[in-house]
C-alpha cells in the first residue's frame, strides 16, 4: 500500500488558506477538519469554506467530519467537493447506509474511531468503507501529543483488514510527527494526517516529503520483517 500524506489545515492561517495550501504542492490530500462544537468542544469551518477550497486547489479534499448527525450532513460535504468524507462511528445513526450514499456520489467513504472506541464492533462494516481513521488524539484540537495507547488497535485493524482481504486505507490523525510516524507505519497505517508538524515547519513541503520518506522506510521494514517471518514459518 502506498504511503500518503494529508496535511491538516487546522494548523494553517485561516485568513490565507489558498496561500497556505500552495505551500504544500506535494501533499496527496488536504485534510479539512470540520468541527461543530457539539461532537467536539471546538468550532472550525463549514460548507462554504469547503466549497471555496475545492475551487482553490487541485489537491483532493480529505474531509474529517467531527460533527453530530453526519447522516444528515456528510452527503452535503461530498457534494461541496469532498473527494473523501470521513464521519465518526460514535456520531452516525446508520453508518452502512451513509457509506453507501457517499460511495454512490463517487466519494470515498471513511469511518473514524475515537481513542476509546474499539474496532471489533465495526469489523463487519469495513467492507463498505474505503478508509478507517484511527484517531491518535482525542478529537477537537491540533497540537496535542500522540497517544501510543492506540497502536494495538491500529495493529488489530490491520489484521482485520488483511483477514477479510480488504483494500481499505488505514489513516492516523493527531500528534503525527517525524518522531511518531514510524510506529504508526509499523503498525499498519498508510495515510498520515499532520497539522502542526507540517505548517510549523520552515518548509512545509519538505516536511511532507520527510514524513513520507520515514513512513515509507518503516512500511518497507515491516514488509521485509513479515516476509522473513513467513519464510521462517514455511521452512520450519
Ligand atoms: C484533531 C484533528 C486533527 C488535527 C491534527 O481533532 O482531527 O486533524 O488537525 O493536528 P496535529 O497534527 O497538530 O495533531
Ligand atoms: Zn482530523
Amino acid at each position: 500500500m502506498v504511503t500518503q500524506i494529508s496535511p491538516s489545515i487546522l494548523a494553517a492561517d485561516f485568513a490565507r488558506l489558498a496561500d497556505e495550501v500552495a505551500r504544500i504542492p506535494s501533499a496527496d490530500w488536504l485534510h479539512v477538519d470540520v468541527m461543530d462544537n457539539h461532537f467536539v468542544p471546538n468550532l472550525t469551518l463549514g460548507l462554504p469554506v469547503v466549497e471555496s477550497l475545492s475551487r482553490a486547489t487541485d489537491i483532493p479534499l480529505d474531509l474529517h467530519l467531527m460533527i453530530t448527525d453526519p447522516d444528515r450532513w456528510a452527503p452535503e460535504y461530498a457534494a461541496a467537493g469532498g473527494a473523501s468524507v470521513t464521519f465518526h462511528a460514535e456520531a452516525a445513526t446508520a453508518p452502512l447506509r451513509l457509506a453507501r450514499t457517499l460511495r454512490g456520489m463517487d466519494t470515498r467513504a471513511g469511518l473514524a474511531l475515537n481513542p476509546g472506541t474499539s474496532v471489533e464492533p465495526y469489523a463487519d462494516l469495513l467492507a463498505d468503507f474505503d478508509m478507517l481513521l484511527i484517531m491518535t488524539v482525542e478529537p477537537g484540537f491540533g497540537g496535542q501529543p500522540f497517544l501510543p495507547q492506540v497502536l494495538p488497535k491500529l495493529r488489530q485493524a490491520k489484521q482485520i483488514a488483511e483477514r477479510q482481504g480488504l483494500d481499505i486505507w488505514l489513516q492516523v490523525d493527531g500528534g503525527i510527527t517525524p518522531q511518531t510516524i514510524d510506529e504508526c507505519a509499523d503498525a499498519g497505517a498508510n495515510v498520515f494526517v499532520a497539522g502542526s508538524a507540517v505548517f510549523s515547519a520552515d518548509d512545509p513541503d519538505a516536511m511532507v516529503a520527510a514524513l513520507r520518506a520515514r513512513a515509507d522506510a518503516a512500511a518497507h521494514a515491516r514488509q521485509t520483517a513479515m516476509g522473513v517471518g513467513a519464510a521462517e514459518a514455511s521452512s520450519s
